[in-house]
């Protein structure tokens, strides 16, 4: 083994150790104390307050210091007592020293401050313009841009609409339609359930969706009564615990769904087969955490814990998943149901397709979520490595949809720390119709990134159960806020539709956003990522991208499971099952 040469004129640490004798130093911060202990008593000095202070501060870090010896929990402090505290102490408050002080305006942890201090702006009404131009270093590679016309486009208002389900009176062919399609803001609030949310953070963001005419996702904890308060627009999640519509056993339950289903603030159904931060791995809510409140909303036990299995047990294959969405559909009345997850097995995705074109039942929407994606918590290595990100679950989706000739069928939307206009319309480009947003909505709340969701100790009140944080979330105020954040942010994304000289954001496509390459090279997003011809799907995949033609054979309608052994990493295809890498056309202009 090397050793590293030591510099001669380097005075050594272990030297000066010697000097001492075997006196440790690390014991000198316990040592002070104790002597200080002895110096007091010595002066004795009764009279004086300062004595008393002194002499108290003395005794107790000498206290605190045998404390530490003694305790066998924390190697550190029995190494450094009293001392050792200062490395909690830090600890404790590195976030918000990193936060206040290091941090850089554009480091992403995993919100910016630029990007928190433009939804802060826009949500409080304050001016969110820029001076001196942007903080953005053009040449590097990766920068984006939307191109702009030499004839702008005027347009009378910000407030985009897409149609799901349909247009009304428009023909659909998917079997038993959508009968009461939902004309939806091309912003809207992401699921974040309560239980994971105060019940003040669903309150304002309810009254702030209904303000501002956008919906709000209850997420999978299903309609609590403060979802139902102010009478926002909302999408239902339906996971797989089936909260809200749950026989005892944890089974789908047809009278309970129909009960909440039919409710006129309910707009849409989303089953829920996965989220970015943690597809594939189901949660549950402690039963320390089931407040009486939170039963009432998922129709569970009170204090029981509360499980979300990993997957369904309403279907076990796509053709069942698509008679579930006709069935969810019927009993709705005829709203639109469709699903969010986030892409996993191509093959798997796949199938669903190929059950939609066997059975010709469509759902009306899906969601695509992006593993760059929030939650309350998730296991690290799920939140870091599991799942694809929006950008690839996205083009695989859509060109999927339209080389299967059903994308005029399905409208989707997608998630994934969308914050600014360029955010949606970047992904409005890739082939989404709408976006939503569930960590900017937080923001809009008050949330300042302190990322203890998990421990109930939020410090803005937005994801705690406490009934004394959550007062500090003033409801009035903050549904101003959310209000006032999706307004401003589509009236930017107006100004971006107006200076591409378009009439709608759906316009926007892979065509208009060029990227850089190299220090040399930019290239449009339509050269660069996947773009599949409609209907391509249905004919020969020969000259389709590799994620079709290895794994398009593998799927089956009446299966999650690959067919066939999937391949291996074939040399040429290595990393193949990287959607960006098989989503790339054969050549780029
Ligand atoms: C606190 C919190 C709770 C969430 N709860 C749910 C949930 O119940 N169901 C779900 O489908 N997604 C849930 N999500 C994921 C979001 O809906 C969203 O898909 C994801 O965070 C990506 O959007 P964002 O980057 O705008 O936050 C949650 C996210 C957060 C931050």
């Amino acid at each position: 083994m090397s050793t590293i040469p030591r510099d001669p004129a380097r005075p050594s640490l272990h030297g000066a150790r010697r000097g001492l004798g075997r006196y440790p130093v690390r014991y000198s911060a316990f040592g002070l104390c104790l002597l200080a202990v002895l110096v007091l008593a010595f002066i004795h000095d009764t009279a004086s307050a300062w004595w008393w202070i002194a002499t108290a501060l003395a005794v107790v870090l000498s206290v605190v210091g045998f404390r530490d010896l003694a305790q066998t929990r924390h190697a550190i402090l029995r190494n450094y007592p009293v001392l050792g505290h200062l490395r909690f102490f830090f600890e404790f408050i590195r976030p918000e020293i990193r936060q206040y002080f290091i941090e850089s305006d554009n480091e992403t942890l995993p919100f910016s401050r630029a990007q928190r201090s433009l939804v802060y702006q826009r949500a409080k009404g304050e001016p969110d313009n820029r001076p001196f131009g942007t903080q953005l270093d053009a040449g590097l590679q990766g920068y984006e841009w939307i191109n702009h016309s030499m004839s702008p486009s005027k347009l009378a208002s910000h407030d985009f609409r897409v149609w799901i389900g349909g247009r009304p009176g428009a023909p659909s062919s998917s079997v038993e339609p959508c009968t009461q399609p939902y004309e939806a803001s091309v912003f809207n609030i992401s699921a974040m359930s309560f239980g994971s949310l105060s019940a003040n953070a669903i309150l304002a963001l309810n009254k702030g969706a209904a303000q501002g005419g956008f919906a709000h996702d209850t997420g999978e904890g299903s309609i609590s009564r403060h979802h139902r308060v102010h009478g926002g627009d909302l999408i239902w999640e339906v996971a797989s615990g089936y909260f809200g519509c749950r026989n005892d056993d944890g089974s789908f339950n047809e009278e309970k769904f129909t009960a909440n289903a039919r409710e006129p603030q309910v707009k849409m159904i989303e089953i829920k087969l996965s989220q970015g931060a943690k597809p594939g791995h189901g949660g549950i809510l402690p039963g320390t955490k089931v407040t009486p409140e939170i039963a009432e909303a998922r129709g569970v036990p009170v204090g029981v814990d509360c499980i979300s299995p990993s997957s369904h047990s309403a279907f076990s294959t796509p053709v069942e998943m698509m008679h579930f969405i006709v069935r969810l559909r019927r009993l709705s009345g005829g709203k639109p149901v469709g699903f969010k997850f986030c892409l996993g097995h191509p093959w798997e995705w796949f199938a669903l397709v190929k059950a939609m074109l066997q059975t010709g039942i469509t759902p009306d929407f899906i969601v695509v979520d992006g593993a760059e994606g929030g939650t309350g918590a998730a296991p690290v290595e799920f939140t870091d490595h599991v799942g694809a990100p929006v950008q690839e679950g996205l083009l695989l989706v859509h060109n999927t949809l339209v080389g299967a000739g059903l994308r005029k069928r399905i409208s989707l939307g997608c998630a994934g720390k969308v914050i600014s206009a360029f955010d949606i319309a970047r992904y409005m480009a890739l082939g989404a119709d709408w976006c939503n947003a569930g960590r900017g909505f937080m923001l809009a709340l008050g949330c300042i990134q302190a990322q203890t969701c998990h421990t109930g100790n939020c410090p803005t009140g937005v994801t705690t159960q406490d009934p004394q944080r959550q007062q500090a979330l003033v409801v009035p105020d903050k549904a101003e806020r959310v209000t006032r954040f999706h307004h401003h942010t589509l009236e930017a994304l107006k100004e971006l539709v107006q200076a591409a000289g378009l009439e709608h954001p759906q316009q926007i496509t892979a065509h208009h956003i060029v990227r850089r390459v190299t220090d040399t090279e930019v290239r449009l997003l339509s050269n660069l990522l996947l773009q599949v011809e409609a209907g391509a799907l249905l004919g020969p995949l020969d000259e389709l991208p590799t994620v079709f033609r290895l794994y398009w054979p593998l799927a089956s309608a009446d299966s999650f499971r690959a067919q066939e052994a999937v391949p291996g990493p074939a040399p040429q295809h290595a990393g193949a099952t990287l959607p960006t890498a098989v989503l790339a056309p054969r050549s780029s202009l």
